[in-house]
């Protein structure tokens, strides 16, 4: 273990592999904080209507630019440089052709399958992945487009907590057995049943880490009362779990790197009988790293988590500029604004010990 903590940590600018964007005035008021820390994002489709086809993700891309470059304007802020890496949705209808033309686009870098029916905006998801999908996946594999994946059941038999380990049984292995030249990216891991089979496995595949699954267990949705701003999916699991998470992150595995999975809801949405999953991670997302990584005295292996290992599975180089951490205390305000509402981020309120000094 490091010995000491340094003042400041100087990391090669960071990317995030799984990150929410949304559109119109959320997509305006999100945006910022994601660029000026991260070189890069993967950003996912789940808009309603979800981004179906290449055009889709062409326009999507195109109101993510403009939207950087308004939102850099009102601020006052130089635009940082930032490049949206686009996916597609897949269904039951997604064509082979289709994949083909992701491929050439040159700006879609995955596929990401939601078990229909598993999260926000997931209506529209695969019924049948291999029944349905077999010629897809088969182009994909061909061409190296990646798949990303939610991996949780959604057999409503199965305990919600149980959800990712039984998708490792009934879909993964299956999938990864008929297409074992696919990439595959098991995205926003939460177990440790996940994590040893992301270690073990054959071939091509990787996962993302959320900070929330790095820094809390379930008792965080609970303490004290019902916390609404918790609650993501996958959910939050028990201490055991967190711990193979955050040992799996630090390990220097490069098949573990980041992706925030922050998934901006006005707080209404979330603060109601019938809640939204989805936690706001992206204004603090490096600070959150940071703690997660210092808790275990491992803030050595964080470039290679944020910087290098995400770059290293999708074929890219990593980014040219700088970020930079000072070890200064960064209270989380209680709200932030999203359009004309608000947003409750993770963790408002309390205080992390790292903010962001600079990026270059
Ligand atoms: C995401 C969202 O709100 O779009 N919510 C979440 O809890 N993670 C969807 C997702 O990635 O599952
Ligand atoms: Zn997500």
């Amino acid at each position: 273990m490091a010995a000491v903590t340094p003042a400041r940590i100087r990391l090669t600018r960071p990317d995030d592999w799984h990150l929410h964007l949304r559109d119109g005035a959320v997509l305006h008021s999100v945006v910022l904080d994601s660029a000026q820390q991260f070189g890069r994002a993967i950003v996912m489709p789940n808009l309603k209507p979800p981004v179906l086809t290449t055009e889709d993700a062409r326009a999507y891309r195109e109101r993510i630019l403009a939207a950087l470059l308004q939102a850099s304007e009102q601020a006052g802020a130089q635009v940082p440089a930032f490049d949206p890496l686009m996916t597609l949705y897949l269904t039951d209808r997604t064509s082979p052709d289709e994949i083909r033309r992701a491929r050439d686009s040159g700006f879609v870098y995955g596929v990401k399958l939601y078990p229909a029916g598993a999260t926000t905006h997931s209506d529209a998801g695969v019924t049948d992945l291999l029944g349905q999908c077999q010629a897809t996946l088969a182009a994909m594999q061909d061409c190296g487009m990646p798949l990303l994946v939610h991996g949780e059941v959604t057999d409503p038999a199965v305990d919600v907590f149980d959800r990712e380990a039984v998708f490792i049984e009934r879909v993964m292995q299956p999938l990864r057995r008929a297409f074992p030249e696919l990439k595959v990216v098991f995205e926003h891991l939460t177990t440790a049943d996940g994590a040893a089979y992301v270690t073990q496995a054959e071939g091509p595949i990787a996962a993302t880490l959320t900070p929330q699954h790095l820094l809390y267990n379930r008792n965080a949705l609970f303490k004290g009362g019902l916390r609404p701003h918790w609650y993501c999916l996958p959910v939050l699991k028990r201490e055991t779990h967190r711990l193979a998470l955050l040992e799996a992150a630090t390990s220097g595995n490069p098949r573990f790197f980041l992706g925030t999975d922050s998934a901006p809801h006005p707080r209404g949405a979330k603060e109601q009988d019938c809640g939204c999953a989805g936690c706001y991670t992206a204004r603090h997302a490096m600070a959150l790293y940071a703690t997660a990584f210092e808790s275990v005295g491992r803030l050595d292996r964080l470039e290679a988590f944020a910087s290098l290992n995400g770059p290293a599975f999708y074929g890219l180089a990593p980014n040219s500029g700088t970020l930079t951490l000072e070890r200064v205390a960064n209270p989380i305000p209680q709200e932030l604004p999203l359009g004309d509402d608000v947003i409750v981020p993770l963790a408002a309120g309390e205080s992390l010990a790292w903010r962001i000094e600079a990026a270059a």
